[in-house]
C-alpha cells in the first residue's frame, strides 16, 4: 500500500481525538523560553514543564499533535536512507492520566488496523532494568498480551531504551525528566535476507530495521547527587516520525521516497540534470539540507554567525557544495527552486502565499555570496593540493582563519578528491591557536594556569563549579571575563548587572563545596561546536571555535549517554581532575568590584 502524508495526518488526528485527546498546536522551531536547546528537536521539548507536574496542561491531560524538529546531531548522518536534520513528530501524551497498558494497545491498534502494518514486521524493544530502575515487565507483558511473538521482543539497557530531556520554559528549571521507554521497529527484511547483515538485530545501523515509533514513560527526576526521584505524576510521551511511518506503510526503506520528498528530490533532478537513482546520497542531503533550511527560513530565521543562523548557513553551504559535487555549476536561482518544492510540498499544512518571497529574500544573497566566495576558496585549495599534495589539518586550519570555510566545508570538498582531514590534527591547531592568543592577551598560560601542578589544576576546576554555580544564582548574564590561578589561590572574574550580596557569594562557596562533596565526575568530550552550543556550554572570551571543539563536563558517570543536564559544561582545553573530590573544601576570601559591572572572586581551600 501507499499512502500520502495528508491521508496519514488525518488518521492519527482522528485516532486520538477518538480517544478524547486535545491537539496542541505545534511550537516553534526555536523555542524563544527554552535556553536548554537551540532547536525544538521532539514533540515533549515545549511539554517538558507539564510532564514534570509543575503545572496542569491548559488542554487537559490528553494530547497530540504533529511537531516540526530539527535534530542537528544528526547532520552528519543525513545521506542513509532515513536520517534527516528536519522531520515531524506525531505525539500523543498523558499527563499522569493513562499509562503503559492503554498507551500499547492502542498504538497497537492504530499501526495494526489503522495504518494496517503486519503484524510480523513488526518489533518490540524493551528496557532490561539497571541497578536503579528495574526492567520493564509490564510493556513486555503488555506486547505478549496483544498477541506478539516472544521473538520479537528484544532488550536493551539505557543506551537505547531510555529518554531523558531537561527544559528551561518560562525561566522556570525544571531539571532533567526521563523514564524506559519501548520502541517499535520496522523489519524490511525477510528472515534470511542477504541484503543485510546476519547478526542483524532492531538496533543494527545496517538498514534492516527502521524504529517508526518510541513510548517513553516519563516519571522520573534527577535530582542533585545524580539518583532519581518519582515524579508527581506517571506520563506516557509517544513520538514517531511522519517520514518513517510512511516508509513502513509503502515497505520501502527509503524516506526520500515517500510524498514528503518525491517532489522536493524531482526539484534537485530537474535542477542538475542528474537522476536521484545513481546520486542517492548527494540528493538526500541537498532536499534535506534545503527542507530544514525552508522552514528555518519561514520561521524567522536569518543565516547568521551564530546559533541558529549558523546551523541555517551551515545547512544551506552544505547543500550547496553538494550541487557542486553533482558537477553543477550552482546559482541561488537553483537553490530557491528547491526551496518552493519544498514550500508546495506543504504549503496546505505549514505556508501561505507570503512563504515563497521571504524564503527567496533570504536564499537569495546568502547563496550569491557563498558562491563567490566558495569559487575562491576552491581556487585555493586545488593550488595547495598541488604544492603541498594533501591538506593537513594545519592547512584547513589556514582556510578556516582566511576564508572562513567550516571544517565541515573543507572535508566536504575534499571528500570527492578521495582526501580525508586529520580532525584531530585541526582541533589541536585551533587549541594552540587560541592558546597562544589567550596568553599572549591576558599574560597567562593554558586556560588561566600558571602551571600545571596538582594544585592548580584543582583550582582550575574550582572555577567551573564557580562559575556555572554563579549563572545558576545570579542569572544568564553572568560570564567569565577572566581567570587567574596559581598554587595558592584562584581569581575568576566575571560580568554581572547587579551586585551580587554577601549571602549570595556565601551561597556560591556553599553550592560549590556540595559539589565537591558530591564527588561529580570530570571528563570532556570533542564535539561539533553546534552541538557543544545547543547543549548550552560556555564559552570563553567570545571567540572564534573551529567545528570540533573540547567541552568539558561536570556529572554524573550515568548521564554521560545523555549530557543534557550535567552541573557544569564548558568549552575548554583542560587539565582537569577526574572527580571532583580531588578538590577539596574552598573559601571564597575576598570579593570585590573591578569595574563596570564586573567583579572578581578570590578563593582557595580551607
Ligand atoms: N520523546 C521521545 C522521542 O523523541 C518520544 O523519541
Amino acid at each position: 500500500m501507499t499512502m500520502n502524508h495528508t491521508t496519514l495526518r488525518q488518521l492519527f488526528t482522528d485516532f486520538w481525538k477518538e480517544r478524547g485527546h486535545q491537539e496542541v498546536p505545534p511550537a516553534p522551531l526555536v523555542l524563544k523560553e527554552d535556553p536548554t536547546t537551540l532547536f525544538t528537536s521532539s514533540g515533549m521539548q515545549p511539554l517538558v514543564i507539564y510532564l514534570a507536574g509543575a503545572n496542569p496542561h491548559p488542554l487537559g491531560k490528553r494530547l497530540f499533535d504533529i511537531q516540526p524538529c530539527i535534530r542537528t546531531q544528526d547532520m552528519d548522518k543525513v545521506g542513509d536512507n532515513r536520517h534527516d536534520t528536519f522531520f515531524e513528530m506525531m505525539g500523543n501524551w498523558s499527563l499522569g492520566d493513562y499509562f503503559k497498558k492503554e498507551q500499547l494497545s492502542w498504538y497497537f491498534e492504530f499501526l495494526t488496523k489503522v495504518i494496517k502494518l503486519p503484524k510480523n514486521k513488526l518489533h518490540f524493544t524493551i528496557f532490561e532494568g539497571d541497578n536503579m530502575v528495574p526492567r520493564d515487565v509490564e510493556s513486555a507483558k503488555t506486547w505478549k498480551d496483544l498477541g506478539v511473538e516472544e521473538s520479537h521482543i528484544h532488550y536493551y539497557g539505557i543506551e537505547a531504551n531510555w529518554w531523558s530531556r531537561s527544559g528551561t520554559p518560562d525561566k522556570m528549571p525544571v531539571g532533567e525528566i526521563g523514564g524506559p521507554d519501548s520502541e517499535v521497529f520496522y523489519d524490511f527484511g525477510t528472515p534470511h535476507d542477504e541484503r543485510f547483515g546476519k547478526e542483524c538485530q532492531p538496533n543494527c545501523e545496517c538498514g534492516r530495521f527502521m524504529e517508526i515509533g518510541n513510548s517513553v514513560f516519563i516519571q522520573y527526576k534527577k535530582i542533585g547527587d545524580g539518583t532519581l526521584q518519582e515524579l508527581p505524576q506517571k506520563n506516557v510521551d509517544f513520538g514517531g516520525g511522519i517520514e518513517r511511518m510512511l516508509a513502513a506503510i509503502n515497505n520501502n526503506p527509503d524516506i526520500f521516497e515517500t510524498d514528503v520528498f518525491s517532489k522536493i528530490i524531482k526539484a534537485v533532478e530537474d535542477v542538475s540534470g542528474k537522476k536521484y537513482y545513481e546520486n542517492k546520497s548527494a540528493m538526500r542531503i541537498i532536499a534535506d539540507h534545503i527542507k530544514a533550511s525552508t522552514f528555518l527560513i519561514a520561521q524567522g530565521v536569518k543565516p547568521s554567525n551564530k546559533e541558529q543562523g549558523y546551523i541555517l548557513r551551515r545547512l544551506l553551504r552544505k547543500a550547496t557544495i553538494k550541487f557542486k559535487n553533482l558537477e553543477k555549476k550552482i546559482n541561488e536561482q537553483d537553490i530557491m527552486a528547491v526551496a518552493q518544492s519544498v514550500i508546495e510540498t506543504y504549503k496546505e499544512v505549514y505556508f501561505d502565499d507570503t512563504t515563497g518571497k521571504i524564503v527567496d529574500n533570504e536564499i537569495g544573497p546568502e547563496i550569491f555570496k557563498f558562491t563567490s566566495s566558495l569559487d575562491k576558496g576552491l581556487k585555493e585549495i586545488e593550488k595547495l593540493i598541488q604544492l603541498k599534495g594533501e591538506i593537513t589539518g594545519k592547512i584547513a586550519f589556514d582556510l578556516y582563519q582566511s576564508y572562513g570555510f567550516p571544517l565541515e566545508i573543507t572535508e566536504e570538498i575534499l571528500k570527492n578528491k578521495g582526501q580525508k582531514i586529520n580532525r584531530d590534527e585541526f582541533v589541536s591547531e585551533f587549541n594552540k591557536h587560541k592558546e597562544l592568543s589567550r596568553s599572549a592577551s591576558a599574560g597567562m598560560f593554558k586556560g588561566g594556569l600558571a602551571d600545571q601542578s596538582v594544585q592548580t589544576t584543582r583550582y582550575h576546576t574550582a572555577t567551573h563549579l564557580i562559575n556555572q554555580t554563579l549563572t545558576d544564582l545570579l542569572g544568564s548574564d553572568v560570564s567569565q571575563v577572566g581567570s587567574n590561578i596559581t598554587g595558592e589561590r584562584l581569581r575568576f572574574d566575571f560580568t554581572s548587572s547587579r551586585k551580587p550580596t554577601d549571602e549570595e557569594i556565601k551561597e556560591v562557596e556553599n553550592i560549590v563545596n556540595k559539589k565537591v562533596e558530591e564527588g561529580l565526575d570530570v571528563y570532556y568530550k570533542d564535539i561539533p561546536k553546534d552541538e557543544a552550543l545547543k547543549l548550552g556550554a560556555k564559552s570563553f572570551f567570545k571567540q572564534k571555535y573551529p567545528d570540533i571543539v573540547k567541552v568539558y563536563f561536570i556529572g554524573r558517570e550515568r548521564f554521560k549517554t545523555v549530557p543534557y543536564d550535567v552541573y557544569s559544561k564548558e568549552f575548554c582545553g583542560g587539565p582537569h581532575v577526574k572527580n571532583t573530590k580531588e578538590i577539596g573544601k574552598i573559601s571564597i576570601y575576598k570579593f570585590e568590584k573591578i569595574g563596570n559591572n564586573i567583579y572578581r572572586i578570590y578563593a582557595k581551600n580551607k
